[in-house]
């Protein structure tokens, strides 16, 4: 997304200058890119050759896309070389890593610009517009379920997100994305946390439950590619070949491993609990094998109720269709007041990936002189760290059983700039008598 955005959409205002990968195909495969583009290849680094790289080509910015359980370290070398830094989401995987970004901004004074791209997603943004009105008064509590597809869902044990260890599991992985749209949503910050997390489905049982004779290693040399519905083509597929498939060779990674396997150290269940610091909870789940893909979440608020249901098309592997029976990639966004009809709401409408969020973020990071965001859009370390640390405390607490508070994870959190809410306090229209 990043190179083709830089080579392409904003060539005018950017320029990528070097590359740096642990896989050496990939880097070549970016370099052709490149020249498709009409750019020049920029030249390609080591991980050992970082700090070179930054001395050689002194960039803007570095833009850390790599394994989420890694950005922290790329964060903190650029920074200590004297960079500012634009890391994808997570921004970390764990508590002590958190903390080592937040060290090496207050030793180096860098910037850390971290890309919440649903939060620029018009429907979403939509939200906060609403949420921001006061149309349902005060938020006292949400509830928001999180349905991953079997296709999408399925794709996470495949891959290195697998391991806890590389993704801090989907409670880090994915839901950083879901936590940080409710934080931002609400102008709050999360104090306390409590989750339960299991994986029953991607197991060894379940393949055999499926008439499976068991898990295997990988798709590409299955026995039972015919009969398993899980089955991935990296070979049909130009991308995943020219990506994953042909780089196998630089560091033996399979971007095809069996979704059944009994090592999968991350969860495919999860409920988890928030506590807010204005006194909002919030009810969550994630669950990675679900019938269809998207979202449901309400706002009970003083005033009414804001429903917001989402249905993503299907990733990776799928028909094209939409399961359930719905209509392809809706989005139905309805105030219902505590007395009276419920208002529909004619939903924002945005072009491209994640909900139209891609592009509006891509402009506010590329283009220069951004406009003004009201929504404040724009995210740094701390709804970086806001947003991860709610899995993080969520994956402590499928361990302990205990709730976890927020501030005991790492020192010195400090709370996101959030644009200005309604104040919950003062007067409120009284609901009209039901009879
Ligand atoms: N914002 C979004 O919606 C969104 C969508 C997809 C991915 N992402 C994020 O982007 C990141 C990459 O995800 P992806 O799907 O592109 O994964 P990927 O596996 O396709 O790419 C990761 C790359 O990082 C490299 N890498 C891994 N460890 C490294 C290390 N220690 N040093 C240098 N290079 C290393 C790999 O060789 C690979 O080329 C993840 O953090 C993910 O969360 C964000």
């Amino acid at each position: 997304m990043y190179q083709n955005a830089i080579e392409q959409d904003y060539k005018q205002h950017a320029q990528l200058v070097g590359v740096c990968d642990k896989n050496e195909g990939r880097m070549q495969l970016a370099r052709r890119r490149s020249q498709e583009h009409g750019a020049t290849p920029p030249p390609a680094y080591a991980p050992a050759d970082f700090e070179k790289m930054l001395a050689d080509t002194r960039p803007d910015h570095v833009i850390v896309t790599t394994m989420c359980a890694t950005h922290s370290e790329y964060i903190v070398r650029a920074m200590n070389a004297g960079f500012d830094v634009i890391s994808e989401k997570p921004m970390t995987t764990h508590a002590d890593k958190c903390q080592q970004i937040f060290d090496a901004i207050d030793k180096t004074g860098r910037k850390l610009r971290v890309t919440f791209n649903y939060r620029y997603s018009p429907p979403r943004t939509q939200v906060k517009d609403v949420l921001m009105s006061g149309a349902i008064g005060d938020v006292l509590s949400v509830d928001f379920h999180w349905m991953l597809n079997t296709f999408h869902g399925a794709d996470y044990f495949r891959r290195w997100h697998r391991q806890k260890k590389n993704s801090g599991g989907l409670m880090v992985h994915k839901a950083t994305h879901h936590f940080d749209l409710v934080n931002w949503w609400l102008g709050a910050s999360p104090v306390q946390v409590f989750a339960t997390g299991k994986r029953e489905y991607y197991t060894p049982t379940m393949a055999k439950r499926y008439g499976l004779t068991d898990a295997h290693e990988r798709c590409h040399t299955c026995p039972e590619k015919d009969k398993c519905g899980f089955y991935l083509d990296l070979a049909a597929n130009k991308s995943l070949k020219e990506l994953y498939l042909d780089n196998e060779q630089y560091d033996g990674y399979f971007r095809d491993q069996c979704v059944w396997r009994g090592d999968h150290t991350i969860e495919d269940t999860m409920n988890v609990l928030v506590k807010y610091d204005n006194n909002i909870t919030l009810a969550y789940s994630l669950n990675a094998f679900n019938s269809w893909e998207g979202y449901t979440i309400a706002f009970n608020g003083t005033k009414g109720r804001l429903e917001h249901v989402t249905v993503e098309s299907i990733y990776l592997n799928g028909t094209g269709d939409t399961q359930g029976g719905f209509k392809p990639k809706g989005v139905t966004t309805t105030i219902i007041p505590i007395r009276g009809a419920a208002q529909p709401i004619e939903v924002w409408q945005g072009a491209g990936g994640h909900g139209g969020g891609d592009n509006v973020m891509l402009d506010d990071i590329f283009l220069p002189n951004p406009k003004p965001d009201k929504y404040l859009r724009a995210a740094d370390q701390r709804a970086g760290a806001m947003s991860c640390l709610i899995g993080i405390a969520a994956n402590k607490c499928f361990e302990t059983g205990e709730p976890v508070k927020i501030h005991e994870l790492v020192n010195a959190l400090k709370d996101p700039d959030y644009a200005p809410m309604p104040p919950r306090t003062g007067p409120v229209p009284m609901p009209r008598k039901s009879t």
